[in-house]
């Protein structure tokens, strides 16, 4: 679990900032859940033979009322039982994004932590492909807007429940008769989740792998014609995607298509930044009128590990620091730094003593453009020095006191944001 320090906050903001403009412009709507869910939610909602579930989630028992509830590890499920409480259907199809904190028990390694952020979308209520699609364009606008190009676009389909039990069949049965290549944990799982063991990531079984039987054999006709709508609309956009026949998801709600989002910068090993899909049937299982959803997240600190690289680095917290000649110049100087955010400029004011040697110091390193000086001399005369702390030349002027901000607002300088 990450403390998000205030030199990381730029960046965290700039990133909230371009996703809540994005989303706006396809129609998406916000919607705040609570952190905490009754375990059965997730138990219902993700499926109890996931890693999630069996081995990832903080559950525990609310010693005041013996109610089980667990910290969010996703928040579909939050947000399909929000749905369903509230009625929201009932106005027509949804288009909702949330973002917070999500909470799974993982070992730690690069990219995965115990708390970490997603931003999420899940549009409810719309049946066809083209939902899909525009999740996906959507995420690749993002992308986009924020500067990233090494990411890349895998999907593929899941079918539907009876098509998965029929190639389900096939798969166990090709897997029982190698079973002695199977690793501890594919034979932990041949019967309860098969399909997870083509996700191993086991050197060992990745022929194995490669040779049991697709998923894709035993589509249906409505199934196919699903996926070749999602591709052509795909294709149509331009938008650059793998048919990746081994990506499964982690969580049992979906069906039909899923994708994930790869990053592919050659200096890291490939991280998957976004995955989602559709889930048809979860809305029914946690007690709602049957209706279709698809939905996406995204890692936050995955997406900001890669952001950070194309980022220019910024530190300013102000555009103009008031360096006084304290503590006589207290009364002066609080004025003057309140007049000059009634002007809509962000302004440090020096509190506490301090020669003006040391002032500038801390002037400079908070990157303000600007440095206002109220001196003996200034005061006695109404008036301010203004200093440009950018230019090399230090340029300077001396202004009446009550026009230093139309001052600093006429010559234009390039403030911090
Ligand atoms: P997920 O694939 O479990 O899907 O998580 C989505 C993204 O969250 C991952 O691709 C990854 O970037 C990030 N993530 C997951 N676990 C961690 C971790 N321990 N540390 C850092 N980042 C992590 C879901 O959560 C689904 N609810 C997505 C969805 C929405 N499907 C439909 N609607």
């Amino acid at each position: 679990m990450n403390d998000v320090l205030p030199a990381q906050q730029g960046l965290w903001r700039y990133f909230e900032e371009t996703v809540a403009s994005v989303v706006t412009s396809y129609g998406y709507r916000q919607i705040r859940t609570p952190i905490l869910e009754h375990t059965g939610l997730f138990l219902r909602g993700i499926g109890e033979v996931t890693d999630i579930v069996e081995k990832e989630m903080y559950s525990f028992t609310d010693a005041l009322n013996g109610e089980q509830l667990t910290l969010r590890p996703e928040s579909t499920a939050g947000v399909v039982r929000a749905v369903i409480e509230h009625h929201l259907l009932r106005e027509g199809p949804q288009r909702l994004w949330y973002q917070g904190p999500m909470f799974r028990h993982e070992r730690p390694q690069r990219g995965r932590y115990r708390q970490f952020h997603q931003v999420g979308l899940e549009a409810l209520g719309f049946e066809g492909p083209d939902i899909d699609a525009e999740l996906m364009l959507l995420c690749a606008r993002l992308w986009d807007e924020l500067g990233l190009h090494n990411l890349h676009l895998e999907i593929n389909s899941l079918g539907q429940s009876e098509e998965r039990i029929t190639h389900r069949q096939a798969l166990i049965e090709y897997l029982s008769a190698h079973e002695s290549s199977l690793d501890d944990d594919a034979k932990r799982r041949l019967h309860s989740n098969p399909l997870r063991i083509l996700d191993s990531k086991n050197p060992a079984m990745q022929s194995l792998i490669e040779d049991a039987p697709k998923l894709d054999r035993f589509l249906g006709d409505a199934s196919r014609a699903h996926f070749e709508g999602l591709q052509a609309m795909l294709r149509r956009r331009g938008l650059a995607f793998t048919i990746n026949p081994r990506l499964v998801r982690g969580l049992d709600y979906y069906n039909l298509s899923v994708f994930e989002w790869v990053s592919t910068s050659t200096d890291k090993a490939p991280l998957t930044v976004c995955g989602g899909g559709r889930y048809d049937g979860l809305i029914e299982t946690l007690g709602g009128k049957s209706a279709p959803g698809c939905g996406f997240a995204i890692g936050v600190e995955r997406i900001l590990d890669l952001l950070q690289a194309v980022l220019p680095e910024q530190h300013a917290v102000c555009d103009v620091y008031v360096v006084h000649h304290a503590p006589q110049s207290h009364l002066a100087a609080i004025d003057l730094a309140e007049q000059l955010r009634d002007h809509g400029l962000d302004v440090l004011l020096h509190c506490g003593g301090g020669s003006f040697k040391s002032q500038f110091r801390r002037a400079d390193a908070s990157g303000a453009a600007y440095a206002v000086v109220l001196g003996e001399d200034e005061i006695a005369q109404g008036q301010a020095t203004i200093k440009d702390l950018r230019q090399a030349s230090a340029s300077q002027a001396q202004v009446p006191m009550v026009e230093a901000a139309h001052y600093i607002l006429e010559h234009g300088f390039g403030v911090k944001h």
